[in-house]
């Protein structure tokens, strides 16, 4: 198998997985109070490449843990980063009425039941960390989870990055505070994934979790630096968002500020250096090392 079939089999065995736990955990559409409900299964399932669940599942193949240890991790992961996607299409921030291909919440159900969806969706993540089974016997490193996972998404990780990204727009910011930005905005969560992975071990390895950290400090830029350059490159059609929507708001992007090229070369720098910070670690972090190469090469 060459290492794109193999990865797109990983890819697959590991989205069809995190499929199923999200629908276990999400309340069903059924459940008092419907519309809420609906929305937020809406806005959670059959879309999304996941790519916060496979690190999980990733980090902890790494590692030797079987991925039922790790499905609460991932589940809460992709709880977080749907809430964020949600919050970011909302009217008040990108306005943006097109995601993953379908009307975004607020354009299929109503702007206040997309905002208490997001909340709802938040908080169900920690619910999902809270009730972990499997750090049964392991109550620090559940309170570690949780604290990382709150940390990542909060005013000093993913929101905060927001925060910056919205007081950003019209200004010309340099290099170091748009990789300030990127790393709060999109590197937090995608960090927060690994580490929710490499916590998943009752005995954690020093060096591993170290490597492993840096892996996914660098790949967590360059994610958001190919989504820049996706926003500029790609099509609507096969992102399954609007794109051109940076320019048009005046955001400040890596394609905007060192052009469409040096753009390319420094994700392409990134996901080396990611690649070769697993040096030490044996085949089990295989996937990790193919999920570097698509998070530059994708096309959505
Ligand atoms: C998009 O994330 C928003 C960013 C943080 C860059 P993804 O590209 O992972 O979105 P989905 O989950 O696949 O839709
Ligand atoms: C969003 O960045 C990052 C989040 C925290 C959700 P973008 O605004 O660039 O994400 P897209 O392009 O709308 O997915
Ligand atoms: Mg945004
Ligand atoms: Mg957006
Ligand atoms: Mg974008």
């Amino acid at each position: 198998m060459t290492a794109e079939a193999a990865l797109r089999h990983y890819l697959c065995a590991c989205q069809s997985r995190i499929e199923t736990a999200l629908d276990q955990v999400l309340p069903h559409a059924t459940t008092q109070p419907e519309r809420l409900h609906a929305a937020m299964r809406y806005a959670t399932l059959d879309g999304g490449k996941r790519v916060r669940a496979v690190l999980v599942y990733g980090a902890g193949r790494a590692l030797n843990l079987s991925p039922d240890r790790l499905d609460p991790p991932a589940c809460a992961i992709e709880l977080i980063h749907a809430y964020s996607l949600l919050h970011d299409d909302l009217p008040a921030m990108d306005d943006d009425p097109l995601r993953r291909g379908k009307p975004s919440c607020h354009v299929e159900f109503d702007e206040a039941t997309a905002i208490l969806a997001g909340d709802s969706l938040q908080a169900l993540a920690f619910k999902v960390l809270c009730q972990n089974q499997t750090l049964q016997g392991y109550p620090d490193k559940r309170v570690e989870m949780i604290e990382t996972l709150a940390i990542a998404s909060g005013s000093r990780g993913m929101a905060g990055g927001q925060a910056m990204d919205l007081d950003a727009v019209g200004k010309e910011l340099n290099l170091a505070q748009l990789e300030n930005m990127h790393i709060h905005k999109t590197g937090a969560l995608i960090r927060a994934s690994v580490r929710l992975g490499t916590l998943s071990t009752p005995e954690e390895d020093g060096a591993k979790s170290r490597a492993l950290d840096h892996y996914a400090k660098c790949i967590g830029l360059a994610f958001q630096v190919q989504d820049d350059i996706l926003d500029v490159g790609g099509d609507t059609q096969t992102l399954g968002k609007t794109t051109g929507k940076d320019q048009a708001a005046e955001k400040p992007t890596y394609p905007a500020l060192l052009g469409m090229q040096e753009a390319r070369n420094m994700a392409q720098r990134l996901c080396e250096e990611a690649t070769a910070s697993l040096e030490s670690l044996d085949e089990k972090a295989d996937p990790l090392r193919w999920l570097a190469g698509y998070i530059i090469k994708r096309s959505h």
